[in-house]
């Protein structure tokens, strides 16, 4: 009979290996993935699983990616987002990604090729922008856990997100449907942005709050 007072442990070693994988299909693969991450480094990743489908779509909704000149994301992890974000965008929309996670890099390069993955800190974004010849962004969509965050790193980001963007510009990002997180998130974001509208997105486990933030 199993010892009740054993301490319940993640053994990482005895997940499926990574490069042994590439024949399953992506769930388990991006599954196994974020785990060992959140395990490694909890306050940057923040889910135990890749965004869903729905939430990804209620990330881009209403945002016209179309026409805009340069999008760019914070966070991609495995993709979830960047699939959605790359379908609305228009044959001359650029775009790029900030991520931290070699782990994430590895995977979504092999899954989006003619797209570009940085790796850097969002914080670095301006440098990003003017090393690709723009001044200013029109949208950035970010997946980054601000709650979990260091504070200071947090607002960082954020203050140079408003920066990088350009005047009517749309910052966008996510937070589980948790009164605590939610309100110390819409803090956080009002102490930058002043005009913010929300959603909920309920086909996500957990559900969660979308925040548009825009730059007025
Ligand atoms: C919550 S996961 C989201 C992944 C994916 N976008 C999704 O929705 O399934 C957050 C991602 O942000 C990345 N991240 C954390 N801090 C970062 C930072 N300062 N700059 C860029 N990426 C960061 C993590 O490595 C992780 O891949």
């Amino acid at each position: 009979m199993a010892n009740p007072k054993k301490k319940l442990a993640l053994n990482l070693d005895k997940l499926p290996k990574l490069d042994k994988l590439s024949k399953l299909d992506n769930f388990p693969r991006d599954q196994i993935l974020f785990v060992k991450s959140l395990v490694e480094s909890p306050g940057e990743i923040g889910q135990v699983t890749p965004s869903s489908r729905f939430l990804a779509e209620g990330m881009v909704n209403n945002l016209d990616l179309a026409t805009a000149k340069i999008v760019v994301e914070f966070g991609p992890g495995t993709g979830a987002v960047t699939k959605a974000i790359v379908k609305k965008c228009g044959p001359q929309t650029a775009f790029f990604a900030l991520e931290t996670n070699t782990g994430m890099i590895t995977i979504w390069q092999r899954r989006f090729p003619n797209h570009k993955i940085i790796h850097d800190s969002a914080e670095n974004i301006s440098t990003h922008l003017k090393a690709n010849n723009f001044e200013q962004a029109d949208y950035i969509i970010s997946s980054l856990p601000f709650a979990l965050l260091p504070p200071d790193l947090a607002e960082r980001i954020l203050h140079n997100a408003y920066e990088a963007l350009r005047p009517d510009g749309v910052f966008v990002t996510y937070q589980y449907l948790h009164a605590r997180v939610i309100n110390s998130a819409m803090r956080l974001l009002r102490k930058t942005f002043s005009d913010i509208d929300t959603s909920v997105v309920f086909r996500n486990l957990p559900p969660a709050f979308v925040f548009r933030c825009h730059k007025r």
